[in-house]
């Protein structure tokens, strides 16, 4: 896929400041989308677990602490290395989404936090994390909301910087979007919600959960500009179940 290793490349030249961004607290992370990501995960003491697009292990480590057996794929060598120095017990691989070293059946719980969006080939990436689940596994997805994600900045502000609304154009093109901020620069793919959803319908996959999560009013109360989210919600998070018995889709 044309980009694919561009933005390896790139994720590799900001993995110490993206780094040190989660080291600031990522409040997207904690008071957005954390909450219903461990709510939708459930019960994970005892569970296997993969990670895709695990990066520097964050997430590994919290379903770690719950007692969850975690494992973590990605493609950034330097995440991997800080993962495995801050956590040494656990267990993370060098990998991409779209060709997971593991065999059939082999996880109960597949998570994406925010990588779908990160994968030049995500149709192939959601039918890998199909292919290891488990029949009666799950896929749990946190994810930009599509109509955040046709320009590299969703917000139009005023000429005082403040916010005035989301620009949404060329809906339906799939294409890829340069971020920067804070050091990082990387390449993300925009797609239609539809992509997702028609890709995971096309494995079997059933729909059990599924939220726009916004910070609760404490959080907000502590951040203001977090007040947006109520005005338009980046993210959302779903959970999806493979059916028992049922094979994943080549
Ligand atoms: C926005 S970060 C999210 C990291 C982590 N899930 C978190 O929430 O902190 C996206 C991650 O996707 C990884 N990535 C990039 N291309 C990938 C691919 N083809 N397959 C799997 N992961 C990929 C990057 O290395 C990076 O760690």
């Amino acid at each position: 896929v044309a980009n694919a290793f561009e933005a390896r490349d790139r994720w590799r030249r900001s993995s110490e400041a993206w780094i040190q961004h989660l080291a600031r607290e990522d409040v997207n992370r904690t008071l957005i989308l954390d909450p219903p990501m461990l709510e939708y995960a459930g019960d994970v003491a005892g569970r296997s677990v993969l990670d895709v697009g695990c990066g520097e292990g964050r997430f590994c480590r919290m379903l770690a602490g719950r007692g969850a057996a975690v494992v973590g794929v990605d493609p950034t060598p330097e995440f991997l290395a800080e993962a495995r120095e801050r956590d040494p017990a656990g267990r993370y691989v060098r990998g991409v989404g779209e060709a997971l070293p593991f065999a059939d059946a082999r996880f109960d719980l597949l998570v994406a936090y925010l990588s779908l969006i990160d994968m030049p080939d995500f149709r192939a990436a959601i039918g890998e994390m199909a292919r290891v689940a488990r029949p009666g596994g799950h896929l749990l997805i946190a994810n930009l909301n599509s109509f955040a994600t046709t320009r590299p900045r969703a917000w139009y502000q005023d000429e005082r910087g403040e916010k005035l609304h989301v620009a949404v154009e060329d809906y339906f093109d799939e294409r890829t979007i340069d971020l920067e901020w804070s050091g990082i620069s990387i390449v993300n793919w925009h797609r239609p919600f539809e992509a997702y959803v028609g890709a995971l319908l096309e494995q079997g996959l059933v729909l059990e959960a599924f939220a726009e999560p916004r910070p609760c009013p404490d959080a907000v109360a502590r951040h203001p500009a977090m007040r947006d989210e109520y005005r338009v919600p980046l993210f959302h998070v779903m959970r999806w179940r493979k059916g028992e018995g049922c094979a994943a889709k080549s």
